[in-house]
């Protein structure tokens, strides 16, 4: 059976770039597949937090996967601290990879640009926790939006050089390959068959139709959990209202997507996402109209959308301790998986 694994950092309620973009990949994959999807708390102290907040967050998200309609007996539901075999794994990635790999990693120099009082080690390793968080479980698919696809990339590097190296019936004659040096010290693959017959499978990003939502005040920027430039799953109808009021537009009156409009191309994706109907027929649809109204229809499109998902989240918030036992019981079903890896793991590196 194919395993499923993604995940999502506790920083904050989730948004719809974050549904539109991986969650609702992730709905339709616990039908068929064996999910394990995390709220990944490691990869969240890796930018500044606080601790209340932090746990707070775990609770909010793990409360967003339930009311989006993640089943917790279809899917399991995980906190990354709570499987801390990852963090072992992950130490273990690091160590057998080199610096330049993570120097490289577009969201590692955006990070760095944000927070440059926080430029912290954690952050440069955060693709190798990643990649253990994945192939701890041996995934096969991983459903993500568009920004991730580098740290998949990075996922199998990291996995290619582990079977390389230890994991590889010629190994030793493929490290004396590495010991005549290579660019990076990354080794070239010995054989084509090398990627399925590893000991950790290759991994492929399962990407979304609207893998990228942007902010609703700068179209340039994706859609994230600060300010006003996102809609939470769990804003109020005025609040969201309020955001695409004054959300951005691009000059020009025509209600139109195009290269030349990102912020009515954002808006019309939302629109078509949130209410089934294509784009052009929004477009058909508002053609001669102007943004304020094509903006209430969106507003209203988002708030209808979002209001299923609301009812379940009050219901799910009025019953005590479900939220707990549902992660609880999601991280003992996981954790056995994740320990026999690592033993193997171990073994085969020489670590026992
Ligand atoms: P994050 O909120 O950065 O932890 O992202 C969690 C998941 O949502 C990842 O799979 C991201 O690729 C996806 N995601 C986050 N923001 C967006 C966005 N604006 N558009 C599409 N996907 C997104
Ligand atoms: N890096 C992802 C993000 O920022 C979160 C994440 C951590 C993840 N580990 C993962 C996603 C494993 C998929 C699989 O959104």
């Amino acid at each position: 059976m194919t395993r499923v694994f993604s995940g999502i950092r506790p920083s904050g309620r989730l948004h719809l770039g974050n549904y539109l973009g991986a969650i609702k990949n992730w709905i339709t994959l616990q039908e068929k597949h064996d999910c394990i999807y995390a709220i990944v708390d490691y990869h969240a102290i890796t930018t500044p937090f606080s601790p209340e907040e932090l746990r707070e967050n775990v609770r909010e998200v793990a409360l967003d996967y339930l009311a989006v309609g993640l089943d917790p007996k279809r899917a399991t539901l995980i906190v990354q601290s709570q499987v801390p075999e990852h963090v072992e794994l992950g130490w273990i990635f690091q160590s057998i990879s080199p610096v330049s790999w993570f120097e490289r990693v577009p969201t590692y120099k955006e990070k760095i640009v944000q927070h440059p009082e926080y430029v912290n080690l954690g952050l440069l390793a955060y693709p190798a926790l990643m990649a253990a968080d994945i192939l701890i479980y041996k995934a096969d698919l991983v459903p993500v939006g568009e920004d991730q696809l580098p740290h998949i990339e990075l996922t199998n590097m990291i996995a290619r050089r582990f079977n390389r190296m230890f994991a590889s019936p010629s190994r030793h004659s493929e490290r004396s390959e590495e010991s005549r040096g290579s660019r990076d010290g990354i080794l070239r693959r010995s054989t084509p068959q090398d990627d399925s017959t590893g000991f950790f499978p290759p991994v492929k990003a399962e990407l979304t139709h609207g893998a990228r939502i942007m902010s609703l005040k700068d179209p340039k920027k994706k859609m994230s959990k600060t300010g006003d430039e996102g809609v939470a799953l769990s804003d109020s109808s005025d609040e969201v209202r309020q955001k695409i009021k004054t959300a951005v537009t691009d000059s020009g009156r025509e209600i139109k997507s195009g290269n030349d409009k990102p912020a009515l191309t954002n808006l019309l994706t939302i629109y078509s996402e949130v209410s089934g109907l294509p784009i052009s027929k929004l477009e058909k649809q508002y053609a001669g109209k102007g943004y304020a109204e094509f903006k209430a229809g969106l507003a209203e499109a988002v708030v209808k959308f979002l209001e299923p998902i609301q009812k379940r989240r009050r219901e799910l918030e009025k019953k005590k301790g479900y939220v707990e036992e549902v992660l609880d019981a999601g991280s003992k079903k996981a954790r056995p998986i994740a320990q026999k890896t690592l033993e193997e793991v171990k073994k085969k590196m020489g670590l026992t």
